[in-house]
């Protein structure tokens, strides 16, 4: 397994492509199930959860190819993101297996759409993670409202809906990212008006939405907790670009701050990160419009402490939550992080402890008390945004760092070793 060693102490500045948003792609992915034509997507960020699941819709037989291989126009020159042609003629296969769900949960996302273009669909239940027993109790029951038939057995998830799906009215009792997308892909086919209620506004939704529209759905409320669909009888094929990592966006921004630098973000949207933006203003981290795309820099001399909750969108959101937690670990003062969102995501914490943080954990609240200085260490990675935390915490940690188990990195940031050499960090990955 890879490992990350970073020297700490260097103030990094210059400049960052933003990547294609990983939690976009996903089930924009998913939804090149519900035409049987092609879909194209640009801009797409080249991580291993991509790569999951571009391996188990190939399984259930869709053509996913390079665009740009196949002779498509593609990305501006020595950008590493990838554009994908996702044909849905040949889909066959209605299963995604436990193999594939458990190492990636948003396999899930496969549910709905399947359902609503073949009437059939058996999906792994994706069973916990590091930061949860992460249910899709919510994505059943929707689907019942929908009209499917779900059984729960030997741990797969069987819905059928021989007759094709029927609108509803649905109310999620927690706006669910993961709920909301694969609600909306399923009601986009369904004979019939759907609404959604209470559901989730996170960007990411929203990109998802607006493709389908362009590829034939009749959705509206995009961005808003109520969307209504109206089902059509088929969807077409589109070509669209997945909107900028808004997370990635914050996590760099949190790379200036934590080591003193300015970086401009390009490509970042700052209207996707306000709760952020104002979270880091009190921080003393500014982010500001730049023409294209976002300038953070560490304004105030020392880091300020600042208490924040994570919340669904617009508020903080709790993949940002990790990071920022790294960043007040040398502020001057106490801070407070309260994770609302997920029942054990503090995993970073025991971590970030050993390079000398001063972190106590009363239920889902942490109180971090600042102090002058990390000291790099031997630390292990064990979820996407527990391992950047202790990257960052490591950039600016007196000495030398290693970071283990880097395949939770390598799922969500793109070249991520790549982007913050360039802008002075001393970091390379140690090939095991
Ligand atoms: C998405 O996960 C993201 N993943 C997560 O990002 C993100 O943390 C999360 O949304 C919240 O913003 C992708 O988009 C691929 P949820 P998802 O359904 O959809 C509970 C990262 O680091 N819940 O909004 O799985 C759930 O347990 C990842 O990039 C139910 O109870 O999240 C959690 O407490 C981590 N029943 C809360 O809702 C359900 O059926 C929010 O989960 C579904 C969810």
């Amino acid at each position: 397994m890879d490992r990350l060693r970073i020297i700490g102490g260097q103030t990094l500045s210059g400049s960052v492509r933003i990547s294609g948003a990983k939690n976009a792609a996903l089930p924009l992915m998913a939804a090149s199930l519900l035409t049987d034509q092609t879909l194209i997507l640009r801009n797409v960020p080249k991580v291993s959860d991509i790569e999951a699941m571009a391996k188990l819709l190939a399984e259930l037989g869709l053509d996913v190819s390079d665009h740009e291989a196949n002779g498509g126009s593609c990305n501006i020159k020595g950008d590493p993101s990838i554009c994908l042609a996702l044909s849905g003629s040949g889909l066959e296969g209605v299963t995604a297996s436990y193999e594939l769900v458990r190492k990636m949960r948003a396999s899930v996302l496969v549910m709905g759409p399947l359902l609503a273009r073949l009437g059939y669909a058996c999906v792994s239940m994706p069973g916990g993670c590091a930061i949860g027993p992460r249910p899709v109790d919510l994505h059943v029951a929707g689907l019942r409202q929908l009209g499917a038939t779900i059984l729960l057995k030997e741990g797969y998830i069987e819905a059928s809906a021989p007759k094709g799906l029927r609108g509803a009215v649905i109310r999620l009792p927690v706006a669910s990212v993961g709920a909301t997308e694969n609600l909306m892909m399923a009601a986009s086919l369904a004979e019939g008006d759907t609404i959604i209620s209470n559901a989730a506004r996170e960007p990411e939704v929203a990109d998802l939405a607006k493709c389908l529209v362009k590829m034939g759905a009749r959705i509206s409320g995009v961005g808003t907790q109520r969307l209504e669909i109206s089902g059509v009888s088929s969807l077409g094929g589109a070509d669209y670009t997945v909107v900028s990592d808004r997370i990635e966006s914050g996590t760099y921004a949190i790379v200036a701050g934590i080591t003193g630098g300015t970086l401009d973000l390009l490509g970042a949207r700052l209207e996707h990160m306000q709760t952020v933006a104002d979270s880091l203003a009190r921080v003393g981290v500014e982010l500001s419009n730049i023409p294209d795309g976002v300038r953070a820099a560490r304004v105030s001399r020392e880091i300020c402490p600042v208490t924040i909750e994570t919340e669904p969108y617009p508020g903080f959101p709790t993949d940002m939550q990790a990071q920022l937690m790294a960043l007040v670990t040398l502020a001057k003062g106490v801070s407070t992080v309260r994770e609302r969102i997920f029942e054990n995501r503090f995993m970073h914490v025991n971590e970030l402890a050993r390079m000398g943080a001063n972190i106590s954990i009363k239920g889902n609240t942490a109180m971090v008390v600042g102090v002058s200085a990390l000291n790099g260490a031997p630390v292990m990675a064990t979820d996407l945004r527990a391992s950047v935390s202790l990257l960052l915490a490591g950039l600016a940690a007196q000495g030398e760092t290693v970071i283990n188990r880097v395949y939770h990195l390598d799922r969500g940031y793109e070249t991520i070793v790549e982007k913050l050499v360039a802008c002075g960090a001393i970091v390379e990955r140690l090939r095991e």
